[in-house]
Parts: C-alpha cells; structure tokens; sequence
C-alpha cells in the first residue's frame, strides 16, 4: 500500500465501562502479540469512556479519539465536548461530519469544517465523513454530492497528516450492506482527484472506507484502490471481530 492504512473503530453510543474495559484490553492484548501491525489501530469510544480507555491502551499500537468535538474551544455549551477535552482524556483523533452527526443534528458541511478546524488546533487528527443517501445514489447525484462535501468540510490548512476522509454511503451503515468493490473504487478515485486541486500532499492522505465493514468483506473492500484503511462500527465492539479486518492489512 502507498499509505499506511487505518483501521478506526467507532463504537458509537455503546459502552458501559464493562465490558468496554475487556473488550479493548483484548485488542491491547492482540496488538501487543502481532508486534508492528501492518496498520494503525484506532477506537473510538463513547467520550465517558475516554480516560479509561486510554489507560489501558497507554504504550500499545492501538490509539483513541472522539466521536465528534465542538468547533469551540471552552464555554457555554451545555453537553457539548472541545477538541482540547479530548486531546487532555486520551486522544489523538476526532471523528467530524459523520452522517448519523449530520442528520440526526442537522450538521451542515460549514459546520463539520469548523469542528474539523477545532481538532487540528487541539492537536487532533480529523477525521471527516462524507457519504450519499440511498436517495442520492438513486438519482445519480453521488459524485456531485461527495465533491461538495469534501469541499466544504475540510479543515483550512488540512494536510494529509492531520486530516483523513472516510467515506460512508448512508445506505450501508449497519445495514449489512456495502457498494461492490467496483463502486467504492469510483468514488474514492474522485475524491482523490477532488483532493489534488485543494491541498498540497493530497496523494498521501487516506482515504478510508465505512459502513458494514467485517471480517469477511475487509479485505475485498481493502484491495481496492485509493482505499486506505476503514471505519467500523459494529464489528468493531468486539476485538474478535475487529482484529480480522485489522489483520487484512
Ligand atoms: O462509523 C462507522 C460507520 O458508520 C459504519 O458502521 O460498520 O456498523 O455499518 P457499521
């Protein structure tokens, strides 16, 4: 592979602090024996369980972050997480622009690139989602649409080291679903080339892919190209079903 690929694990709104605690220690444990995976490794927990977490990962391969940060960085926000309470819990990456993010809260790509912005100040790294609805496939819209949200979320100033995109298609989000091999290849290989006119290393960024990733599609989706890395949800609650897609790497 041309990048180092990712393999980010979004647990999304699961997670008691048991069994979080083994689950993640298991993935501690396996990374710990497969000395040097061929990738890196990263979860993100609910932020409750951030600290936590991040205790029993300290010196492993396997890194942490956040589901989503607020674009400022304190204040009278109720509820809301900053970047810097992130970084100071244990973590070195934030997911932005997740489309359960931009649909449930009414997140607008303006909105995704100021918390994408947030993240980098707080020495994060962003991850920013893209992705189109059954109904945008459908109409052909896809490409135009991916296009404008790569445009308009990410973060003035990214750089592939600080920036990543993963690309989920709405419709394959814990649906049991996911594009052939052929339609990912597509997308990504646009935004690639949307990428080249607006930043500067836009051939070393990666490019990751999501929505119903497991053991048994990883590494057909992983061979494809332009696809580096993935993000999982619900395969990656449980280290016996995530190690498997990290092991594609
Ligand atoms: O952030 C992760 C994605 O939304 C994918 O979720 O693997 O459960 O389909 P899923």
């Amino acid at each position: 592979k041309q990048r180092r690929p990712l393999i980010a694990g979004n647990w999304k709104m699961n997670g008691l602090s048991q069994p979080a605690a083994t689950e993640l220690g298991e993935l501690v444990r396996l990374s710990n024996e497969h000395a040097g995976p061929n990738c890196d490794i990263l979860i993100c927990p609910p932020a409750t369980l951030l600290r936590e977490m991040a205790t029993i990962a300290k010196g492993s391969a396997v890194s942490l972050g956040g589901q989503d940060c607020h674009a400022k960085e304190s204040g009278a926000h109720t509820g809301d997480i900053s970047a810097e309470m992130l970084k100071d819990a244990g973590g070195d990456y934030c997911i932005v622009g997740h489309s359960e993010r931009r649909a449930d809260h009414g997140e607008s790509s303006a909105v995704v690139k100021a918390k994408a912005e947030a993240a980098l100040r707080a020495g994060l790294v962003a991850i920013v989602c893209v992705g189109e609805t059954l109904a945008e496939r459908d109409a052909d819209k896809t490409l135009d649409l991916i296009s404008s949200q790569v445009r308009n979320s990410l973060p003035e100033g990214a750089t592939a080291t600080t920036t990543v995109i993963a690309y989920e298609p709405v419709w394959a989000i814990g649906t049991g679903k996911t594009p052939t091999p052929d339609d990912v290849a597509v997308v990504h290989a646009h935004i690639r080339k949307e990428l080249g006119s607006l930043i500067n290393d836009s051939d070393k960024m990666r490019l990751l892919y999501g929505g119903s990733v497991k053991g048994s599609n990883a590494a057909e989706l992983m061979a494809v190209a332009n696809v580096d890395g993935a993000l999982v949800g619900g395969a990656s609650l449980k280290a016996a079903d995530f190690w498997p897609i990290v092991e594609t790497c």
